[in-house]
């Protein structure tokens, strides 16, 4: 008896805990460099970013040192980074093992990636095609589908949609669109996503919902007075919502399918109401030049003021968290949504 449960034990423990690879969607939150290989002028391969990182290299996160993405395929026991697809010297074997298909400055609304000349979230799930065609071609049909079907997929999209399209550019959207039919129209366009990532084998997929956007240093800029723009967080809450119950329906559709949402907005908020717990002494403005404006290629090497210690400060600059927040953001994620994956 006791022989047999250890046995089921066992079998069940491997059977969950199988993550061949961190397959990863999205933004600038979790892109380590796809941008650099596009004619975007959104990119972040010069220093001071990747400072931070192992050799000291400009690798085209939006970071001091390493994405969330990284630190959890490294708490998986996988590489400790996680390489951009669109690198032409990475071979297939190494991308075996984990890929982001991310974009800087991508949106759920194809209009947002217009805006940068970025990869919109449909054209990644064509990469996506071509790579597991790819793990097809070099590991044999049977394996490119056990490791599509076995990998962990995080998708983290949906702030650049507001902060860079709908809030300030007087796009079509913002007058088409309220606030909250903007976040029901990003949230419908979500089913069209996981159902082609569904259909070419990807099983557990994870949703990383906003942060409470407004809070970002850039956006204080136009909460006034440097504090939050209020209304901007309340945006980021109703789309994460919306978000939460399309990826509810959504998981209960689809054969086989384990969709979940994963809400950061409360654990951000903490950090930012209460740095000093985070071991931060700066949650409103990023380490980068004056912290309130400077982002991509406005942050740069000739930028003054930049901190000397990233590790003090929440966010790197103006919009994306340092490297320490980062860490804890992946933490955060394996001891609540991931858990039941590992
Ligand atoms: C990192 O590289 C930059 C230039 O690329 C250089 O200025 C800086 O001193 C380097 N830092 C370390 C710690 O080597």
């Amino acid at each position: 008896m006791a022989v047999s449960l250890f046995v089921l034990f066992f079998l069940l423990g491997s059977a969950a805990g199988r993550i061949p690879a961190v397959i990863v969607f999205g933004d600038s939150t979790v892109d380590p460099g796809n941008n650099d290989f596009l004619l975007t002028p959104l990119k972040a391969n010069f220093p001071p970013y990747g400072r931070d990182f192992p050799g000291n290299i400009s690798t085209g996160r939006f970071c001091n040192g390493r994405l969330s993405t990284d630190f959890l395929s490294a708490s998986l026991g996988l590489p400790p980074t996680v390489p951009p697809y669109l690198d032409p010297s990475l071979p297939i074997q190494l991308l075996a093992s984990g890929v982001s298909f991310a974009s800087a400055g991508t949106g759920l609304d194809p209009a947002t990636s217009q805006l940068l000349s970025v990869i919109p979230l449909m054209e990644e799930v064509e990469l996506f095609r071509e790579y597991k065609s790819r793990l097809a071609a070099h590991f044999g049909a049977a394996e490119a589908e056990a490791i599509v079907g076995e990998a962990l997929y995080v998708v983290s999209i949906g702030t650049n949609d507001y902060i860079v399209n709908y809030f300030p550019m007087a796009t079509e959207r913002s007058k088409q669109f309220t606030v909250g039919e903007f976040g029901e129209f990003l949230a419908a366009g979500v089913a069209e996503f996981v159902a082609a990532l569904h259909a070419l084998g990807a099983r557990k997929i994870v949703f990383v919902g906003l942060a409470p956007i407004g809070c970002l240093p850039l956006e204080r800029l136009t909460g006034g007075g440097g504090g939050c723009s209020e209304e901007h967080s309340a945006a980021a809450r109703g789309f994460n919502d919306r978000l939460e119950a399309a990826v509810a329906r959504l998981d209960g559709e689809l054969p086989g399918l384990r969709l979940r949402f994963a809400p950061l907005y409360n654990f951000v908020s903490d950090v930012i109401q209460n740095p000093q717990s985070y071991g931060f002494e700066n949650a409103e403005q990023g380490c980068c030049g004056t912290g309130e404006l400077e982002v991509s290629f406005l942050c740069n090497k000739w930028t003054p003021y930049t901190c000397p210690d990233a590790n003090r400060y929440a966010f790197f600059d103006s919009v994306h968290p340092s490297e320490k927040l980062n860490g804890l953001l992946s933490d955060y994620l394996l001891k609540t949504t991931l858990a039941e994956f590992i």
